[in-house]
């Protein structure tokens, strides 16, 4: 294993993001799970501009056919199908090549990630089912939470379907790289086009952690350094707080996810040197699912890299968040185990 040269970390930060160079073209199909949502409705708009899907399916259980309806009028190639409800959820995934699950239930002022556990586990498990039996090769792209549990429960009903592949797994932490290029770009005066930021850990509070020593040409006070760093763990809650009991964040979260799958797809129609954070299994810490940056190719993950040097205040951070990472994850494992199909 080695660290991810920050050259190609560079290049992935600039090329990779939607609407750069499109270098090469696929003819994937792409279901969105919970297509009908606060999250999945942007999301499948933005997916129906990508220029690498050829068919998006939009998957709900709820509203799936007003939501195809009104984003197939859009003038772009791919093609559009709405599924409902268990009966359809198979000609949804059928002959997918990436799913996206934005499903389950968002977040009120004053709950956790963690408190979703109860109502998005089962959810989630339940759409794992379906996955290993309709699409086990596609690649799934995880954003329901809390995330930290949501993606080992996936990991977990896959394996006992013996469909797992852990290179096509992957929890979506964009949203935290999004918002810290966001913030760092503001706080730096930088160009937001041209920063990257590598966020490594989970995604719920303190198991979030920018790697902001780690910004190219970034000179931050230690005051901003702390308050950037706790921005960025809470920028979740920062618009939970603000929709004031309409859900969390959805648009940036559709922002973040299609860049996520568009670079999924990229990968898979044979473009290189894609590098993003993602939570993907592997044994850099002691937590079975860890995000850091990962080389993308054809098949998915075809290199994790370490995240490298940290400062002394993110050295801590890490030291700190790994036994909640640890615990997340075997709660997602206790789920399925425990669990009645
Ligand atoms: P929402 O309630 O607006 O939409 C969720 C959709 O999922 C609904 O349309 C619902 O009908 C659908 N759904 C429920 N069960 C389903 C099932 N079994 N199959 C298919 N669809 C199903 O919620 P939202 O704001 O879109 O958020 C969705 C999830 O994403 C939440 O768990 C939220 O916490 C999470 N989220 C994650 C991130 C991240 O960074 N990973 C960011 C924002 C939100
Ligand atoms: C986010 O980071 O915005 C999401 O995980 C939603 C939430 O609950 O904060």
């Amino acid at each position: 294993m080695q660290t991810a040269a920050r050259f190609t970390q560079q290049l992935a930060a600039t090329v990779g993001r939607r609407g750069f160079h499109a270098t090469s073209t696929s003819n994937a199909k792409v279901c969105v799970v919970g297509a009908a949502g606060g999250i999945g409705q942007p999301l499948s708009l933005l997916m129906k501009q990508s220029p690498y899907v050829t068919e998006l399916s939009l998957f709900d259980v709820v509203n799936t056919p007003g939501v195809a309806a009104d984003i197939s009028h859009c003038s772009t190639p791919a093609t559009v199908s709405g599924h409902t409800g268990n009966d359809e959820v198979g000609a949804a995934l059928d002959g997918c090549d990436v799913v996206v699950i934005p499903a389950g239930v968002p977040r009120k002022p004053g709950m956790t990630r963690d408190d979703l556990f109860n109502t998005n586990a089962s959810i989630v498990a339940g759409l794992a089912d379906a996955c290993a039996k309709h699409c086990p090769d596609a690649a799934f792209c995880i954003i329901s939470n809390p995330v930290n549990s949501t993606v080992p429960i996936f990991a977990e009903v896959l394996k006992n379907a013996g469909v797992y592949n852990p290179k096509k797994l992957f929890g979506v932490t964009t949203l935290d790289v999004v918002r810290a290029r966001t913030f760092v770009a503001e706080n730096q005066k930088f160009d937001v086009d041209t920063v990257d930021v590598t966020v490594i850990g989970g995604h719920a509070g303190t198991t979030i952690l920018p790697l902001l020593s780690q910004v190219e040409g970034a000179n931050f006070s230690e005051e901003d350094f702390k308050a950037l760093t706790h921005r960025i763990q809470f920028g979740g809650d920062e618009v939970v707080q603000a929709k004031d009991g309409a859900g969390s964040a959805t648009l940036s979260m559709a922002f973040a996810g299609a860049e996520f799958a568009e670079l999924v797809l990229r990968a898979q129609a044979g473009e290189e040197g894609i590098v993003a954070c993602s939570f993907v299994e592997n044994d850099i810490t002691q937590a079975p699912f860890f995000s850091t940056p990962v080389l993308l190719g054809e098949n998915g993950v075809e290199e994790v890299f370490h995240y490298g040097d940290l400062s002394p205040f993110e050295e801590e951070g890490l030291l700190a968040m790994l036994p909640d990472l640890v615990a997340q994850a075997e709660k997602g494992v206790d789920f399925v185990k425990n669990r009645s199909k």
